[in-house]
């Protein structure tokens, strides 16, 4: 049996002693080994060895080859190294040509690159497309390359957008960490589509919401099911404004059944989370996950009464014992890396989630029942939200604040709060559970008017 010892024996005594050994070697197991520890390959390394292998059965061992050729960085290689690039029939051994013609770092390679644009495999495309930029600069590349920004695979034009088009990021008033003081302990009255209008760009860390049901209670009233999901698109494309760079927009919604209104109808079930995924990712959110919020069953409502008796295929009703947690982000070139360190050090570490946490994307919490609101957050729900998705000091909104659940939430683990919820009666309700003096190490809540917020942005 070879080992790596002897690989490096016999590599250390020239190329007669390398030629003897791979001469030796039958199986392609053996052959795939001797060449994929052949590691640094010494300076005066005769690479033409190994060209006969370009055409071995095994794609295991055109790939070693390919990579151990590429090593050499020998410009009397490009001719066989580009023809596999071109012609192999397995796309990892292809790639693997791709990235060896790239590494060279040779200008004599262009034009093969050039000529790989077109090709099909995105995989392939994206190494060509890595190779190239080594050229960033060079007009042709440039001219062939920004073209790519309309390839119908988003992830080339995502490379080439950020690489040629990079969004012109706002010229924000605050350091990312920051926002307006106006923002921080703050519940507005009103309809939140009026009072986002006055919510400066960028100035949101992170948005936590449920939206109002449709036509499931009486303060959802909708003209028709596509009216409301506009209505949620309109309030989300707001949000999504007045987000600050990378940061996170969580929605709580589940698909709603309308009950029948006789037995000589059906009920209705409307899939929201589905239908509103498109529009938030048209409007660039960008999905990050899926969570789901999974409920005792009894502590649903039963749908099984019927089919517990009669036991008749088609007419199965399972219970709903699930709500999604819609995760999404606001699109952006930089990584979250980048969002973590615009906080100094003491904010990163005091907001470390330590301790045990949910590992999975199933959230088993029992809903709260309220009697003064028909559909309130779980603390527990609010708190897990917080802590994984922002630190201390952070701005936390609710555009549908209902019972104002999340501000507490917040306050509690030392963010602040913006709200805003259109009814009266509930907005006394918010009054009541944050307007507690003794809650606010900082800055006191603010219980405002649409007219009095939008003057307060305008100082
Ligand atoms: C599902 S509830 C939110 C409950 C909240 N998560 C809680 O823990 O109490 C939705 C709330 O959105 C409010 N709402 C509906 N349309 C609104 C609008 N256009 N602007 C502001 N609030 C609105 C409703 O009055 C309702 O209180």
């Amino acid at each position: 049996m070879i080992t790596k010892e002897y690989i490096n024996d016999v590599k250390t005594n020239g190329n007669g002693a390398l030629a003897k050994a791979i001469n030796g070697l039958k199986d392609t197991s053996s052959l795939t080994y001797f060449f994929e520890n052949l590691g640094f390959l010494p300076k005066d390394f005769d690479g033409s060895l190994l060209l006969p292998f370009l055409n071995h059965e095994s794609s295991n061992i055109r790939f070693w080859i390919v990579k151990n050729l590429g090593k050499l960085g020998d410009t009397k290689y490009i001719k066989p190294i580009a023809k596999i690039a071109k012609e192999d029939t397995d796309s990892m051994v292809r790639r693997e040509a791709v990235s060896s013609l790239g590494r060279m770092r040779n200008e004599k390679n262009i034009p093969i690159l050039f000529n790989l644009l077109s090709d099909r495999d995105p995989k392939i495309l994206a190494q060509v497309i890595r190779g190239l930029l080594v050229f960033k600069g060079n007009e042709t590349v440039d001219t062939q390359l920004k073209q790519l920004v309309h390839h119908p695979n988003e992830f080339i034009q995502q490379v080439i957008q950020k690489e040629y088009f990079p969004k012109k990021i706002m010229d924000s008033h605050f350091p990312h960490a920051k926002t307006y003081e106006y923002l921080n302990n703050v519940v507005v009255h009103g309809d939140v589509r009026e009072i986002l209008q006055s919510v400066p760009e960028d100035s949101i860390h992170l948005t936590f919401t449920s939206p109002p049901y449709y036509n499931a209670r009486d303060y959802s009233i909708y003209p028709s099911y596509n009216a409301y999901l506009q209505f949620l698109a309109d309030v989300f494309e707001k949000v999504h404004r007045a987000t600050k760079e990378g940061r996170y927009f969580i929605l709580n919604t589940s698909p709603i059944i309308i009950p029948r209104v006789s037995r000589q109808h059906s009920s209705k079930h409307y899939p929201i989370p589905f239908n509103i995924h498109p529009l938030l990712v048209d409007m660039g959110w960008e999905f990050i996950d899926d969570i789901v919020w999974l409920k005792p069953e009894a502590s649903v409502k039963n749908r099984n009464a019927g089919f517990l008796q009669h036991r008749k295929p088609l007419a199965y009703k399972p219970n709903p014992v699930t709500e999604y947690l819609m995760v999404y982000r606001k699109k952006s070139d930089k990584l979250i890396d980048w969002n973590i360190r615009e906080y100094d050090r003491k904010t990163i570490e005091e907001s470390k989630v330590l301790g045990n946490y949910e590992t999975s994307n199933v959230w088993h919490i029992d809903p709260t029942f309220d009697k003064n609101h028909s559909a309130v957050f779980p603390v527990e729900l609010c708190n897990r939200v917080i802590i994984f998705y922002s630190f201390k000091g952070d701005v936390v909104f609710d555009p549908f604040a209902g019972s104002g659940t999340v501000g507490k939430a917040a306050i509690a683990l030392e963010r602040s709060f913006f709200l805003a919820e259109k009814d009266e009666k509930y907005f006394q309700l918010i009054k009541k559970n944050l307007g507690n003096k003794s809650l606010f190490s900082n800055k006191e809540a603010q219980f405002l008017t649409l007219n009095d917020f939008t003057a307060l942005t305008k100082i």
